[in-house]
Protein backbone atom coordinates (compact mmCIF):
# COMPACT_ATOMS: atom_id res chain seq x y z
CA UNK A 1 0.00 0.00 0.00
CA UNK A 2 1.24 3.43 -0.76
CA UNK A 3 -1.86 5.88 -1.20
CA UNK A 4 -3.76 6.28 1.93
CA UNK A 5 -6.70 8.69 3.44
CA UNK A 6 -7.28 9.92 6.64
CA UNK A 7 -11.19 11.81 7.69
CA UNK A 8 -10.86 14.24 9.97
CA UNK A 9 -7.55 15.91 11.11
CA UNK A 10 -8.22 16.68 14.78
CA UNK A 11 -5.88 15.27 17.50
CA UNK A 12 -6.53 11.35 16.25
CA UNK A 13 -7.00 12.74 12.64
CA UNK A 14 -3.42 14.53 12.52
CA UNK A 15 -1.75 11.91 14.36
CA UNK A 16 -2.92 9.15 11.95
CA UNK A 17 -1.55 11.36 9.19
CA UNK A 18 1.42 12.42 10.39
CA UNK A 19 2.58 8.51 11.07
CA UNK A 20 1.64 7.50 7.82
CA UNK A 21 3.68 10.52 6.00
CA UNK A 22 6.61 9.93 8.26
CA UNK A 23 7.08 6.22 6.86
CA UNK A 24 6.60 6.89 3.66
CA UNK A 25 3.15 7.31 2.71
CA UNK A 26 1.30 9.41 0.25
CA UNK A 27 -1.22 11.12 2.75
CA UNK A 28 -4.90 12.66 2.08
CA UNK A 29 -5.97 14.21 4.74
CA UNK A 30 -9.70 15.21 4.55
CA UNK A 31 -11.51 17.04 6.65
CA UNK A 32 -14.65 19.65 6.41
CA UNK A 33 -12.83 22.60 7.39
CA UNK A 34 -10.05 24.40 5.52
CA UNK A 35 -8.93 26.14 8.57
CA UNK A 36 -8.51 22.72 10.60
CA UNK A 37 -6.40 21.30 7.76
CA UNK A 38 -3.65 24.54 8.36
CA UNK A 39 -4.16 23.74 12.03
CA UNK A 40 -3.95 20.09 11.73
CA UNK A 41 -0.32 20.52 9.06
CA UNK A 42 1.28 23.24 11.91
CA UNK A 43 0.52 20.60 14.62
CA UNK A 44 2.06 18.21 12.54
CA UNK A 45 5.12 19.98 11.48
CA UNK A 46 5.30 20.91 15.45
CA UNK A 47 5.50 17.53 16.86
CA UNK A 48 7.67 16.34 13.97
CA UNK A 49 10.45 19.00 14.99
CA UNK A 50 9.96 17.40 18.89
CA UNK A 51 11.64 14.36 16.45
CA UNK A 52 13.96 16.14 14.92
CA UNK A 53 15.09 17.61 17.78
CA UNK A 54 15.74 14.79 19.82
CA UNK A 55 17.63 12.33 16.67
CA UNK A 56 14.92 10.29 15.70
CA UNK A 57 14.03 12.38 12.17
CA UNK A 58 15.42 14.38 10.35
CA UNK A 59 15.07 17.56 8.68
CA UNK A 60 15.08 15.95 5.15
CA UNK A 61 12.53 13.25 6.66
CA UNK A 62 10.39 15.68 8.03
CA UNK A 63 10.41 17.57 4.92
CA UNK A 64 9.72 14.95 2.49
CA UNK A 65 7.01 13.84 4.78
CA UNK A 66 5.39 16.71 5.25
CA UNK A 67 5.93 16.98 1.19
CA UNK A 68 3.37 13.56 0.96
CA UNK A 69 0.48 15.20 2.89
CA UNK A 70 -2.35 16.47 0.51
CA UNK A 71 -5.44 17.70 2.07
CA UNK A 72 -9.23 18.15 0.88
CA UNK A 73 -12.33 19.40 1.67
CA UNK A 74 -14.03 17.76 -0.62
CA UNK A 75 -14.33 13.65 0.27
CA UNK A 76 -14.95 12.08 -2.79
CA UNK A 77 -11.83 13.82 -4.37
CA UNK A 78 -9.41 12.97 -0.95
CA UNK A 79 -10.73 9.40 -1.01
CA UNK A 80 -10.76 8.70 -5.11
CA UNK A 81 -7.42 7.16 -5.00
CA UNK A 82 -7.20 5.39 -1.65
CA UNK A 83 -6.29 2.16 -0.93
CA UNK A 84 -6.86 2.31 2.81
CA UNK A 85 -9.15 4.58 4.27
CA UNK A 86 -8.48 5.44 8.03
CA UNK A 87 -11.76 7.27 9.84
CA UNK A 88 -10.96 9.46 12.40
CA UNK A 89 -14.33 11.98 12.42
CA UNK A 90 -15.71 12.61 15.45
CA UNK A 91 -17.20 9.74 18.17
CA UNK A 92 -20.47 9.97 16.94
CA UNK A 93 -22.20 7.03 15.37
CA UNK A 94 -24.56 8.53 13.21
CA UNK A 95 -21.69 11.15 11.68
CA UNK A 96 -19.62 7.64 11.41
CA UNK A 97 -22.80 6.11 9.49
CA UNK A 98 -22.99 8.86 6.92
CA UNK A 99 -19.08 8.79 5.94
CA UNK A 100 -18.94 5.14 5.84
CA UNK A 101 -21.94 5.28 3.04
CA UNK A 102 -19.84 8.05 1.48
CA UNK A 103 -16.33 5.61 1.34
CA UNK A 104 -18.47 2.96 -0.12
CA UNK A 105 -19.27 4.86 -2.81
CA UNK A 106 -16.51 7.61 -3.30
CA UNK A 107 -13.62 5.26 -2.64
CA UNK A 108 -12.23 2.19 -5.18
CA UNK A 109 -14.23 -1.02 -4.78
CA UNK A 110 -10.79 -2.98 -3.26
CA UNK A 111 -9.74 -0.35 -0.65
CA UNK A 112 -9.93 -1.30 2.95
CA UNK A 113 -12.16 0.98 5.31
CA UNK A 114 -11.01 1.23 8.35
CA UNK A 115 -12.10 3.47 11.53
CA UNK A 116 -10.07 4.79 14.63
CA UNK A 117 -13.46 4.65 16.62
CA UNK A 118 -12.39 3.78 20.63
CA UNK A 119 -16.02 2.37 21.12
CA UNK A 120 -19.09 2.44 18.32
CA UNK A 121 -19.42 -1.37 17.12
CA UNK A 122 -17.31 -2.02 13.85
CA UNK A 123 -20.25 -4.39 12.71
CA UNK A 124 -22.52 -1.57 12.79
CA UNK A 125 -20.59 0.68 10.68
CA UNK A 126 -19.80 -2.52 8.14
CA UNK A 127 -23.40 -3.20 7.77
CA UNK A 128 -23.81 0.46 6.10
CA UNK A 129 -21.62 -0.52 3.60
CA UNK A 130 -21.34 -2.82 0.38
CA UNK A 131 -18.51 -4.95 1.19
CA UNK A 132 -18.58 -5.03 5.77
CA UNK A 133 -15.26 -7.61 4.72
CA UNK A 134 -13.46 -4.98 3.88
CA UNK A 135 -14.46 -2.51 6.91
CA UNK A 136 -11.87 -3.00 10.29
CA UNK A 137 -11.03 -1.26 13.50
CA UNK A 138 -7.90 0.27 13.13
CA UNK A 139 -7.76 2.27 17.01
CA UNK A 140 -4.64 4.44 17.39
CA UNK A 141 -3.90 5.71 21.18
CA UNK A 142 -3.41 9.15 21.88
CA UNK A 143 -0.59 10.85 21.01
CA UNK A 144 -0.53 8.59 18.10
CA UNK A 145 3.51 9.55 17.18
CA UNK A 146 4.63 8.58 20.70
CA UNK A 147 1.98 5.34 21.62
CA UNK A 148 2.94 1.90 20.26
CA UNK A 149 0.00 0.22 20.64
CA UNK A 150 -2.79 -0.28 17.43
CA UNK A 151 -5.86 -2.10 18.72
CA UNK A 152 -6.57 -3.96 15.56
CA UNK A 153 -10.58 -4.86 15.49
CA UNK A 154 -12.18 -7.59 13.82
CA UNK A 155 -16.11 -6.78 12.92
CA UNK A 156 -18.08 -9.78 12.57
CA UNK A 157 -17.60 -10.00 8.57
CA UNK A 158 -14.25 -8.77 8.32
CA UNK A 159 -11.84 -11.36 6.06
CA UNK A 160 -8.58 -12.73 7.73
CA UNK A 161 -6.74 -11.26 4.88
CA UNK A 162 -7.86 -8.25 5.26
CA UNK A 163 -7.05 -8.50 9.00
CA UNK A 164 -3.66 -9.91 8.14
CA UNK A 165 -3.35 -6.75 5.96
CA UNK A 166 -3.75 -4.15 9.07
CA UNK A 167 -1.42 -6.18 11.03
CA UNK A 168 1.17 -6.01 8.49
CA UNK A 169 0.41 -2.68 7.72
CA UNK A 170 0.89 -1.71 11.39
CA UNK A 171 3.77 -3.23 12.16
CA UNK A 172 5.32 -1.08 8.49
CA UNK A 173 4.12 2.22 11.10
CA UNK A 174 6.94 0.92 13.46
CA UNK A 175 3.88 -0.43 15.81
CA UNK A 176 2.58 -3.04 17.65
CA UNK A 177 -1.14 -5.01 16.34
CA UNK A 178 -3.06 -6.62 18.73
CA UNK A 179 -6.03 -7.92 17.23
CA UNK A 180 -9.18 -7.59 19.24
CA UNK A 181 -12.95 -9.20 18.64
CA UNK A 182 -15.80 -6.64 18.22
CA UNK A 183 -17.42 -6.18 21.62
CA UNK A 184 -18.33 -3.24 23.41
CA UNK A 185 -15.48 -0.94 24.26
CA UNK A 186 -12.89 -3.37 22.47
CA UNK A 187 -10.13 -4.34 25.02
CA UNK A 188 -8.37 -1.31 25.53
CA UNK A 189 -11.77 1.01 26.58
CA UNK A 190 -13.50 -2.09 28.50
CA UNK A 191 -10.97 -1.63 30.92
CA UNK A 192 -9.32 1.54 30.70
CA UNK A 193 -12.56 3.31 31.21
CA UNK A 194 -13.93 1.05 34.49
CA UNK A 195 -10.82 2.42 36.15
CA UNK A 196 -11.04 5.59 34.94
CA UNK A 197 -14.59 5.95 36.33
CA UNK A 198 -13.60 4.06 39.44
CA UNK A 199 -11.10 6.89 40.11
CA UNK A 200 -13.87 9.42 39.66
CA UNK A 201 -16.07 7.56 42.05
CA UNK A 202 -13.24 7.96 44.53
CA UNK A 203 -13.10 11.21 43.86
CA UNK A 204 -17.21 11.68 44.34
CA UNK A 205 -17.11 9.46 47.45
CA UNK A 206 -14.51 11.42 48.97
CA UNK A 207 -12.21 9.07 49.44
CA UNK A 208 -8.87 11.41 48.54
CA UNK A 209 -8.31 14.36 46.71
CA UNK A 210 -7.67 14.44 42.65
CA UNK A 211 -3.71 15.08 43.11
CA UNK A 212 -4.04 11.89 45.56
CA UNK A 213 -5.45 9.22 43.78
CA UNK A 214 -3.75 10.80 40.36
CA UNK A 215 -0.25 10.17 42.68
CA UNK A 216 -1.29 6.66 43.92
CA UNK A 217 -1.58 5.41 40.52
CA UNK A 218 1.43 7.28 39.18
CA UNK A 219 3.83 6.23 41.90
CA UNK A 220 1.75 3.55 43.27
CA UNK A 221 1.36 0.85 39.49
CA UNK A 222 3.88 3.68 37.74
CA UNK A 223 0.71 4.98 35.23
CA UNK A 224 2.57 8.01 33.38
CA UNK A 225 -0.59 9.89 34.32
CA UNK A 226 -3.00 9.12 36.66
CA UNK A 227 -6.64 8.67 35.50
CA UNK A 228 -8.26 11.59 36.63
CA UNK A 229 -5.41 13.48 34.23
CA UNK A 230 -5.99 11.22 31.59
CA UNK A 231 -9.40 11.60 31.38
CA UNK A 232 -8.87 15.42 30.81
CA UNK A 233 -6.65 14.60 28.40
CA UNK A 234 -8.58 11.68 26.70
CA UNK A 235 -12.16 14.44 27.46
CA UNK A 236 -14.63 13.83 29.82
CA UNK A 237 -17.07 13.82 27.53
CA UNK A 238 -15.17 10.73 25.30
CA UNK A 239 -15.09 8.83 28.57
CA UNK A 240 -18.55 9.36 29.14
CA UNK A 241 -19.85 8.32 25.91
CA UNK A 242 -17.33 5.36 25.85
CA UNK A 243 -19.03 4.45 29.47
CA UNK A 244 -22.40 4.76 28.26
CA UNK A 245 -21.32 2.54 25.69
CA UNK A 246 -19.89 -0.23 27.87
CA UNK A 247 -23.30 0.01 29.98
CA UNK A 248 -25.78 0.09 27.16
CA UNK A 249 -23.91 -2.61 25.19
CA UNK A 250 -23.52 -4.95 28.36
CA UNK A 251 -26.06 -4.00 30.35
CA UNK A 252 -24.43 -4.41 33.73
CA UNK A 253 -24.84 -1.85 36.47
CA UNK A 254 -20.86 -1.86 36.80
CA UNK A 255 -20.53 0.50 33.78
CA UNK A 256 -22.76 3.19 35.56
CA UNK A 257 -20.59 6.41 34.56
CA UNK A 258 -20.29 8.26 37.91
CA UNK A 259 -22.78 10.83 38.48
CA UNK A 260 -20.10 13.47 38.96
CA UNK A 261 -18.56 12.91 35.39
CA UNK A 262 -21.94 13.44 33.93
CA UNK A 263 -22.31 16.50 36.39
CA UNK A 264 -19.21 17.66 34.35
CA UNK A 265 -19.78 17.26 31.32
CA UNK A 266 -23.44 18.42 31.20
CA UNK A 267 -21.68 21.48 32.68
CA UNK A 268 -18.87 21.85 30.17
CA UNK A 269 -15.86 20.81 31.97
CA UNK A 270 -14.95 18.86 29.21
CA UNK A 271 -10.85 18.60 30.10
CA UNK A 272 -8.03 19.70 28.28
CA UNK A 273 -9.86 20.98 25.08
CA UNK A 274 -12.23 23.28 27.16
CA UNK A 275 -9.65 24.11 29.63
CA UNK A 276 -10.66 22.69 32.78
CA UNK A 277 -11.93 19.26 33.88
CA UNK A 278 -10.34 17.62 37.34
CA UNK A 279 -7.08 20.25 36.87
CA UNK A 280 -7.10 23.63 35.00
CA UNK A 281 -5.47 24.35 31.91
CA UNK A 282 -5.19 27.67 31.15
N1 LIG B 1 4.19 13.93 18.76
C1 LIG B 1 5.49 13.57 18.82
N2 LIG B 1 6.15 13.41 19.99
C2 LIG B 1 5.47 13.62 21.13
C3 LIG B 1 4.12 13.99 21.16
C4 LIG B 1 3.46 14.16 19.89
N3 LIG B 1 2.15 14.48 19.81
N4 LIG B 1 3.70 14.11 22.44
C5 LIG B 1 4.76 13.82 23.22
N5 LIG B 1 5.83 13.53 22.43
C6 LIG B 1 7.16 13.08 22.87
C7 LIG B 1 7.95 14.18 23.53
O1 LIG B 1 8.70 14.93 22.59
C8 LIG B 1 8.87 13.40 24.47
O2 LIG B 1 9.95 12.83 23.75
P1 LIG B 1 11.35 12.50 24.52
O3 LIG B 1 10.99 11.69 25.74
O4 LIG B 1 12.12 11.73 23.52
O5 LIG B 1 11.90 13.84 24.84
C9 LIG B 1 7.98 12.23 24.90
O6 LIG B 1 6.95 12.10 23.90
C10 LIG B 1 7.36 12.49 26.25
O7 LIG B 1 6.64 13.71 26.19
P2 LIG B 1 6.77 14.90 27.27
O8 LIG B 1 8.18 14.99 27.75
O9 LIG B 1 6.13 16.11 26.67
O10 LIG B 1 5.82 14.52 28.46
P3 LIG B 1 5.66 13.20 29.29
O11 LIG B 1 6.94 12.51 29.59
O12 LIG B 1 4.77 13.60 30.40
O13 LIG B 1 4.83 12.21 28.31
C11 LIG B 1 2.86 11.36 27.38
C12 LIG B 1 3.66 12.62 27.71
C13 LIG B 1 3.59 10.56 26.30
C14 LIG B 1 1.53 11.85 26.83
C15 LIG B 1 2.73 10.49 28.69
O14 LIG B 1 2.23 11.26 29.73
C16 LIG B 1 1.82 9.31 28.52
O15 LIG B 1 2.21 8.27 27.98
N6 LIG B 1 0.55 9.46 28.97
C17 LIG B 1 -0.45 8.41 28.86
C18 LIG B 1 -0.97 8.39 27.45
C19 LIG B 1 -2.07 7.39 27.28
O16 LIG B 1 -2.43 6.62 28.15
N7 LIG B 1 -2.63 7.40 26.07
C20 LIG B 1 -3.74 6.55 25.75
C21 LIG B 1 -4.99 7.32 25.99
S1 LIG B 1 -6.40 6.36 25.59
C22 LIG B 1 -6.58 6.56 23.95
O17 LIG B 1 -5.89 7.28 23.27
C23 LIG B 1 -7.63 5.79 23.29
C24 LIG B 1 -9.02 5.93 23.64
O18 LIG B 1 -9.78 5.28 22.99
C25 LIG B 1 -9.57 6.77 24.72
Amino acid sequence: MKSISVIGSGTMGNGIAHVFAQHGFQVSLVDIQATQLEKALSTISKNMDRQVAKGSLTEEDKSAALAGISTFTDMQEGVKNAELVVEAATENLDLKLEIFKKLDQFAPASAILATNTSSISITKIAAVTQKPAQVIGMHFMNPVPVMKLVEVIRGYATSNEVTEQIMELSRNLSKEPVEVNDYPGFVANRILMPMINEAIYSLFEGVAGVAEIDTVMKLGMAHPMGPLQLADFIGLDVCLSILKVLHDGFGNPKYAPCPLLVNMVTAGYKGVKTGEGFYQYT
